[in-house]
């Protein structure tokens, strides 16, 4: 099992351009320090806002060690706490989601406000202090109709991603959307595995049918090199602003974070199978049917697809070394009716397919890891640009927190 050390030696032997080595994606040693150096210390999308939009509403997440609850309060605020009683440790919800006007430990009766406050706890003796033993908060802060937290005590400034989230996102009004469906599925395979296929569209043509339809595979159109853009991304960039839609490619100095909107094949809406909007109400401000998708990715946890008429958000957990969870949630117009306004499997078929066909990539990807005889290979300059991105982010992050050390970004 590897320690920070020898993961400063395989960084240090890594070589730029190519996959990484083995242990990134297998040992036990090597994923304690991924959660500890990353997932405890980045902003994490971890809910969006539709998921609780009443005073009460509380979802659960488990990252690595942490169990956190997210609860909206009667002020309208999501807060994030750990989900550990300050008396004994139980946790206080163990659903993944749910609805109370007070959060209540099931094991002795330790009653909290939605604020975190202590409100009650029985026959705890006169010098008890309940001031004292209020839920310990979790960073959480609501970006454009999307809910980020963090791990750490000291988080990194995440209001450079909120102002470009709040221009890119916020004219998709995600706030005011429905939750029209979730799925949730594991992946046998280590979790930049999972980011690493997501950042790149090399496989499409080979594994996505559906998605091919109306997702443009050519770099140049979906975006990842703003120098290299095709004509008909830049017309659809000049087009999406001229209707007052942020649309340039905007990335974070460091490379964490990206918003790009893009036009889809041809004359299609949404990602449907036959091209054509799949909910008949526009979402938020957007003035137009063919606004094609905003990308938008945020490392460690996240990628989203914001249409005309819906969005797309789409949650990525470590479960082990080698198991993540992908969970995607559609948004909708919070006054759009099922079977009126849309079908649920036309809304949805397309990334159920997508995503299903990407588990089983990402799982033979593992498998083939896994061999010993496996070794780095190329990344694609053409095609895999926003993989070397993923990857350079993630080396530099880590290689900066086992040093202490920071080290310039990559042009
Ligand atoms: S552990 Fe929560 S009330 Fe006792
Ligand atoms: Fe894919």
């Amino acid at each position: 099992m590897l320690r920070d050390a020898d993961v400063l030696s395989l960084l240090l032997q890594r070589q730029p351009g190519h996959s990484l080595a083995r242990p990134f994606y297998t040992d036990p040693g090597l994923y304690e320090v991924d959660l500890a150096r990353i997932w405890y210390r980045d902003w994490l999308m971890t809910a969006v806002s539709a998921e609780i939009p009443k005073t009460g509403n509380y979802v659960t997440r488990q990252i690595g060690a942490y169990s956190v609850i997210v609860v909206r309060g009667a002020d309208g605020i999501a807060r994030a706490f750990h989900n550990s009683c300050r008396h004994r440790g139980s946790r206080i919800c163990s659903a993944a989601k749910g609805s109370n006007p007070k959060l209540v430990c099931p094991y002795h009766q330790w009653t909290y406000e939605l604020d975190g406050r202590l409100l009650w706890a029985r026959d705890m003796g006169e010098d008890f202090d309940a001031s004292r033993h209020g839920l310990k908060p979790v960073a959480c802060e609501e970006a454009a109709g999307m809910i980020m937290i963090c791990l750490a005590d000291n988080p990194p400034d995440i209001a450079p991603f909120r102002a470009q989230a709040e221009a890119y996102a916020g004219p998709h009004g995600l706030k005011d959307c429905k939750v029209a469906y979730q799925s949730s599925i594991v992946e046998q395979g280590n979790w930049k595995l999972v980011m690493e296929n997501n950042r790149e569209c090399y496989h499409c043509a080979g594994s996505h049918p559906s998605l091919c339809r109306t997702f443009p595979e050519d770099p140049k159109v979906f975006g990842t090199n703003p120098k290299e853009q095709a004509p008909v991304l830049r017309d659809h960039i000049a087009k999406c602003e001229a209707a007052g839609l942020p649309s340039k490619f905007m990335m974070a100095p460091d490379a964490q974070w990206r918003f790009i909107r893009i036009p889809f094949l041809g004359n299609a809406a949404s990602y449907t199978m036959d091209g054509k909007p799949a909910v008949s109400r526009r979402v938020g401000r957007v003035s137009i049917d063919d606004a094609g998708s905003c990308l938008a990715y945020h490392y460690p946890s996240s990628w989203n697809h914001f249409l005309s008429d819906q969005g797309l958000v789409f949650r990525m957990t470590p479960i082990s070394p080698t198991q993540t969870e992908v969970s995607t949630t559609w948004l909708v117009h919070k006054d759009a009716v099922e079977g009126v306004d849309y079908d649920l499997e036309r809304l949805t078929e397309v990334w159920i397919h997508t995503n299903d066909e990407d588990r089983a990539i990402v799982e033979e990807n593992q498998r083939g890891v896994n061999s010993p005889a496996y070794e780095p290979g190329p990344y694609s300059p053409q095609h895999e640009a926003g993989v070397i991105a993923f990857v350079d982010w993630y080396a530099r992050t880590l290689q900066e927190r086992l040093t202490g050390r920071a080290m310039l970004a990559a042009e």
